[in-house]
């Protein structure tokens, strides 16, 4: 055996474990308001930081003390005091933009939760359905990609579809499968004030929770006009019913049937319209996942997405759909053409579907 080997992947676990902690801390910090607490005010002690997030001293004692060690924040043993440097406040204490990343802490809890029982479904088959990850995995969803969606669906990543962008301002209606608590909806809503726009999606609890956020939006009534949300089966809509654009973000990995939702999707698109589908992004080998982002990827496949869609009785496509596995299932459920679009992101790979 080769010591140095076994030295370095002992370090490795510890450092895995470590990440695991510093992204269960990471939650409290989000969840309790203390990376907010902290942002922009410089260096502070434990006790001027339990007061400004108003939470109990010795927890905030410790949970300081361990992103200090995790090298979230700075800390000056002359004061014992500690900082929240901006350059991370940017990242976790950022609510509601696109580069906040504490929706992905917000997972943490969501995931682990059923790890038990995912570990037994190794043995049994089946799965989690997706009821059972309850409201908090609907808004640690919606936490994940609110931002983006608000921020860069409209003003950046439809550059890359002229056409469907002068349809949307000219007045079309739209459709978002899987619309999740509804955020590309309204924010799509928003930039084209002409069009008209659908959610659905399969999850009851889910098109509440995008009915809510309609009912709290300061425009809620002029949306509510041209915006609708429904938990219904594409086969449920009126027959003949088409749409020029169609959205699918985040979704198609976790389909049950996904060739035929897929063949149901293409024949509620009308003639010239676009199909956006929006994936996580992942590369067609195993090897071109081996880093962080695909090792974080392939847990969230375990422990939701591959998971839901088994216990459905779903093939479990997974999260990590290459570029290829994506082609090919368009191609089955008789789409025509599947182009990449140029779009630049770290996390999500975009396509354009046409008949
Ligand atoms: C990972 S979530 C993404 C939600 C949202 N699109 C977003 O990007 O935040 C996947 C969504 O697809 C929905 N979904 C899965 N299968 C579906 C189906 N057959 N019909 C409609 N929605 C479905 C789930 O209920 C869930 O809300």
């Amino acid at each position: 055996m080769d010591k140095d080997r076994v030295k370095a992947f002992t370090n490795k676990v510890f450092g895995d474990m470590a990440g695991a902690m510093s992204a269960g801390l990471g939650y409290v910090g989000v969840k309790t308001g203390l990376f907010r607490a902290m942002a922009g005010k410089g260096a502070l002690t434990p006790a001027q930081v339990a007061s400004a997030a108003g939470l109990q001293p010795r927890y905030v004692e410790e949970w300081l003390r361990g992103m200090a060690s995790a090298g979230y924040l700075e800390h000056d043993p002359a004061t014992d005091s500690y900082r929240l440097p901006d350059e991370h406040a940017f990242m976790v204490a950022s609510d509601e933009t696109d580069h906040f990343m504490g929706g992905l802490f917000c997972m943490v809890p969501v995931l682990m939760r059923v790890a038990p029982r995912v570990a037994e479904a190794f043995r049994t088959g089946g799965g989690v359905p997706f009821e059972e990850y309850g409201r908090d995995g609907i808004e640690a969803l919606d936490l994940l990609n609110r931002g983006q969606y608000e921020q860069r669906f409209a003003s950046h990543w439809l550059k890359s579809l002229p056409e469907a962008t002068a349809r949307l301002q000219a007045g079309a209606s739209a459709l978002d499968f899987g619309c999740g608590a509804g955020a590309v909806v309204l924010a799509l809503a928003r930039a084209f004030p002409r069009s008209r726009f659908t959610g659905i999606d399969r999850s009851g609890e889910s098109v509440a929770a995008a009915e809510r956020a309609l009912a709290a939006a300061a425009d809620s009534a002029e949306l509510a006009l041209r915006v609708r949300f429904a938990a219904q089966a594409l086969a449920d809509f009126p027959a003949g019913e088409q749409f020029d654009f169609i959205t699918a973000c985040d979704c198609i990995h976790d389909l049950a049937a996904p060739v035929e939702t897929l063949r149901q999707i293409r024949a509620r698109l009308k003639p010239g319209g676009v199909l956006m589908v929006i994936e996580p992004k992942a590369a067609n080998t195993v090897e071109g996942n081996a880093h962080a982002i695909g090792t974080m990827y392939y847990g969230f496949s375990v422990f939701h997405c591959m998971t839901q869609s088994l216990a459905q009785g779903g093939p479990g496509l997974g999260t990590c759909m290459g570029p290829a596995h994506i082609g090919e299932l368009m191609r089955e459920a008789g789409f025509g053409r599947t182009e990449p679009l140029d779009i630049r992101s770290n996390v999500l790979s975009f396509y354009a579907v046409r008949h």
